[in-house]
């Protein structure tokens, strides 16, 4: 189960082929495969010239966009909705779960700010506790985290980042997923940093609502992600923003005045519209990419490239890798600590490595065109 690395960059990423750069930052910005740059540019001249566009270039490219999204993640399409970005479908959660008064939001210390400010500001709000458990040294206190969910009946929900933007570490979220279930509690998961490198099945992890932009490790354009609501929660929640195709009439045209306010039956009634059809367009190709390939076959990639990051790390004791060691902990990110970042990132740069500095920490973010021979080289630059 593994796929040609060498056929994949020729294909998808010239630019990478030709050795323009080594670029290790998908944790910041993906980059955008051969083919999604030919939908969109294809899309794009016909958008601007718009009598060109067909009704198959407006809602059957969102339908593919959810269609896809969904299939990446074991979901029913009707469980995604299209957002623009990770903070969006947060913001979903944070608004349209049901806790209120003397509820704790749990979530950790370490979190992006996207995963916090929008439950700070609802707690607030509904008289809610938001509650960040302490790290435990670099990494989150996942023993702590489960002795809240067990414990404490304050806790209505739980919200985490799947794999953490700085330091690497991945949640056991079917462990908390389950624990949360089990209790009542609502688990929601900001995936933005863990889909693409990891495979999700939401039908074995429980989840009530997932955030994800995919800019960055799913390989598509900025402005486009998408959020899954569990299918049995969907009815019960009320949209917080309100379209005018949120509605389980506003897909037929002839009733726009009918103004009848019944919510789309699925994860639709949480989309703002109008979307960027153009770039959601770009989406359903890079995932389709993924589909493709295999998420497993992606995972593995990703996971032997991480395997070698930490082989390099115990051999070389100038480096000290924050990220956890085992495989199960750890997911594309891979961060670590040297006497000199500062100057690590610098060599790195003359290198032509794109990598970013987070938390003291250099971050290397590798995905599945990458090579070993890639990882070798920059690995090397590390020490000092
Ligand atoms: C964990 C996490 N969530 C969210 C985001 C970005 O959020 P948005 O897609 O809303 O820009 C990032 C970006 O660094 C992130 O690391």
């Amino acid at each position: 189960m593994s796929y040609d690395i060498d056929a994949l960059r020729k294909r998808e990423f010239p630019w990478a082929a030709r050795g323009e750069a080594i670029y290790f930052d998908h944790a910041s910005t993906g980059p955008i495969p051969t083919r999604s740059r030919k939908m969109i540019a294809a899309m794009g001249e016909k958008r601007a010239e718009p009598h060109r566009l067909g009704a198959e270039d407006y809602f059957p490219v969102l339908q593919r966009a959810r269609d896809r999204a969904a299939r990446l993640i074991g979901a029913n399409a009707r469980s995604i909705a299209l957002v623009t970005n990770t903070s969006h479908g947060v913001n979903i959660a944070a608004r349209v779960l049901p806790y209120g008064p003397g509820d704790v939001v749990l979530s950790t210390h370490g979190e992006f700010p996207a995963n916090v400010y929008p439950w700070m500001a609802a707690a607030q709000e509904r008289g809610a506790e938001h509650r960040l458990l302490p790290l435990r040294g670099d990494l989150p206190d996942e023993e702590a985290l489960m002795q809240a969910i067990e414990r404490d009946p304050r806790v209505k929900v739980v919200a985490l980042s799947w794999v953490s933007y700085w330091s690497g570490h991945r949640f056991d979220i079917t462990k908390i997923g389950t624990a949360c279930r089990e209790r009542g509690i609502f688990f929601a998961v900001d995936a933005i940093q863990g889909l693409g490198p990891l495979m999700l099945d939401v039908k074995s992890t429980p989840i009530d609502i997932l955030a994800c932009g995919a800019q960055k490790w799913l390989c598509s354009p900025w402005g486009v992600g998408f959020t899954y609501v569990r299918e049995g929660l969907i009815e019960q929640l009320v949209p917080s923003e309100v379209g005018w195709y949120a509605q389980a009439s506003s897909g037929d045209f002839s009733k726009f005045l009918d103004y009848d306010p019944t919510w789309a039956h699925d994860a639709r009634r949480f989309e703002v519209i109008t979307l960027d059809f153009v770039h959601f367009a770009g989406m359903a190709e890079s995932i389709g990419l993924f589909l493709e390939l295999g998420p497993a076959a992606v995972a593995a990639h990703v996971r032997s490239l991480g395997d070698r990051a930490v082989a390099f790390a115990d051999a070389t004791p100038a480096v000290t890798l924050v990220t956890p060691r085992e495989p199960e902990r750890r997911a594309g990110v891979l961060a670590f600590r040297m006497a000199d970042v500062a100057a690590a990132s610098e060599r790195l740069k003359a290198a032509r490595v794109t990598h970013s500095v987070r938390e003291g920490c250099i971050r290397l973010a590798p995905h599945f065109y990458n090579t070993m021979a890639e990882l070798d080289q920059v690995l090397e630059l590390l020490p000092g």
